[in-house]
């Protein structure tokens, strides 16, 4: 009889024969011999952690970028998850999507009070006829999967900070990410009491070990958006994309002008001409700058992306945009070159 343990063996033997084949056809390729996960700023280092217990366990890397991404929405972040700054209003709002090797897409975005946006994206992925919901209709959507609605309540360092904008309600065009956050931006990561430097959105891209690529991207936005603002990052095209035959991309930074030049879709159109990720981030970060003129020197974006062979590259406009690598030998941050030096 065909028990559940010979099923079990025969499908775990199944996997790595499967794997074993797709290793030697990806090292005659030349493709990496290891699954590959990428994500933006240093917040990226903790997410990374997460996608590589599903990676090196030869799960999915659809599974990992949505993984990955929940730790960076479970931090205490300015820019990610509910404990982020809010809009103009004083409500939190989150945008995020999700991307599989498979053309299969989900978003949500004017998300209100569920902690996992991202886990929503993709429920509206594979749940529904639909790639995006939005607000009311997200949040509904979101309740009837059965995720919690959570109090309405900002964090003590987002009441913090909507307190210190409402002195003067300025909104400033997002500046580059020096420093701090108060005086530059509300792209531009904050300094936490803890010392340790926060982030903007967290996008992220895995290769497994089947060879098969996706990617996510969760954020808040930008803090003290005008309310209904909603960035690139939800956006597939914009902050987010990923074709299975060529790579992936996720943008970082001003959603404004990631969209205008449909960033992270272009990125990987730009390497299936050949060009390499950072070559192909490059020339999409250099179009921004003809596109911005001279306001390109006050706005940060950042593009990162990884080929289907594995190989990874980014830029930026501006200096201070680092990614964070994990493969099965390397565990680092990485600062990305960018055209303002
Ligand atoms: N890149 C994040 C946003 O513009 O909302």
């Amino acid at each position: 009889m065909y028990n559940r343990r010979k099923f079990i063996q025969t499908s775990a033997l199944g996997i790595s024969a499967a794997i074993a084949t797709g290793n030697k056809a990806r090292a005659q390729e030349g493709l990496s011999k290891s699954p590959v996960v990428i994500s933006t700023w240093d917040a990226g280092l903790e997410a990374n952690k997460a996608a590589w217990a599903v990676l090196s366990a030869n799960g999915r890397a659809l599974d990992a970028v949505e993984r990955g991404v929940m730790v960076t929405e479970d931090s205490l972040s300015c820019c990610v998850g509910l404990g982020a700054n809010p809009d103009r209003d004083g409500l939190v709002t989150l945008d995020a999507c999700i991307m599989d090797e498979a053309f299969n897409c989900g978003a949500v975005a004017f998300l209100e009070r569920i902690k996992h946006p991202i886990s929503v994206a993709r429920r509206v992925m594979e749940k529904t006829p639909h790639v995006m919901l939005v607000g009311e209709g997200a949040q509904q959507f979101a309740l009837a999967e059965g995720f919690s609605l959570e109090p309405q309540q900002l964090s003590e360092s987002a009441q913090r900070s909507y307190r210190e904008w409402l002195q003067k309600s300025n909104y400033r065009s997002p500046r580059i990410n020096v420093e701090n956050q108060k005086e530059h931006g509300p792209f531009a990561p904050a300094k936490l009491s803890s010392g340790e430097w926060n982030h903007d959105t967290i996008g992220m891209l895995a290769l497994d070990a089947f060879g098969n690529l996706s990617g996510s991207c969760t954020t808040s936005g930008a803090g003290f958006k005008m309310r209904g603002r909603i960035g690139d990052s939800p956006i597939i095209g914009a902050g987010l994309y990923v074709d299975n035959e060529v790579g992936a991309c996720v943008a970082t930074g001003q959603g404004e002008d990631v969209i205008r030049v449909a960033g992270s879709s272009a990125v990987v159109e730009a390497m299936r001409s050949g060009k390499s990720p950072e070559a192909a981030c490059r020339q999409l970060i250099e179009r921004v700058v003809r596109i911005k003129k001279e306001k390109a020197k006050d706005i940060q974006v950042a593009f990162l992306a990884i080929d289907k062979k594995g190989a990874v590259g980014s830029f930026s406009i501006h200096p201070g945009f680092s990614y964070a690598l994990r493969t099965a030998d390397q565990e680092k941050l990485v600062v990305a070159k960018s055209y303002f030096k």
